[in-house]
């Protein structure tokens, strides 16, 4: 049997790190052992380190603050991830620019609440629903030097008309807590 490790990056509230962890930690799909072998988050504040220690993770904290340019931030990330010998990197809900020091470095995948290549950055679960687009959806891609701008993996789209925004961000958030588990198992489990 292979055992595969995986490392979820996040900053905040933490909802599909957990449904990764409940999804893929320690299950075998097609001989692959799947292990979360590292979280690691920037915001020493992040709800979502509460969430992996209900599963007994315990997170890396490395603030971003502590770091005087972004590039020494990404050599600590990288030195980190590759003392946890990890096969895939996930950034889920990561809301830091990462550098070339990290994307030539680690083979990373993203989650992004658009259907890219529409609706790149920080902004995009609002400026999709306000768009006159009659259909939206979540792109999980690789993570390149370009910011939301890698290969698109997988993409989940759905019909947005009558919905509230309240419904229209529930909608997009269910959907991630499946394509991003489901992408993880694809990549490796092939
Ligand atoms: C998700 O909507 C993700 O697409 C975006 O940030 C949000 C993170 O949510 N990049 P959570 O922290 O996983 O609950």
């Amino acid at each position: 049997m292979r055992v595969k490790k995986i490392a979820i990056l996040f900053s905040g509230n933490g909802s599909n790190l957990e449904s990764i962890i409940q999804k893929v930690h320690n299950k075998t799909f097609n001989n692959t052992h799947l292990q979360v072998a590292l979280t690691l988050t920037n915001n020493p504040n992040a709800y979502g380190i509460q969430r992996a220690q209900k599963y007994g993770l315990t997170s890396v904290i490395i603030p971003h603050k502590d770091f005087l340019t972004r590039q020494s931030f990404d050599e600590k990330i990288v030195e980190v991830i590759k003392a946890h010998d990890i096969n895939l990197t996930v950034l889920a809900g990561f809301m830091r620019i990462l550098s070339e020091v990290f994307t030539t470095n680690v083979k990373a995948i993203n989650l992004h609440p658009s259907l890219l290549p529409l609706f790149k950055g920080a902004n995009a679960i609002k400026q999709s629903y306000e768009s006159d687009m009659k259909v939206a959806g979540v792109s999980v891609h690789e993570v390149s030097k370009e910011l939301d701008g890698g290969a698109i993996i997988d993409q989940i789209a759905f019909r947005k008309e009558n919905l509230s925004f309240e419904e229209f961000e529930e909608k997009i958030h269910q959907i991630e807590h499946e394509i991003l588990p489901q992408a993880i198992i694809k990549i490796l489990t092939k």
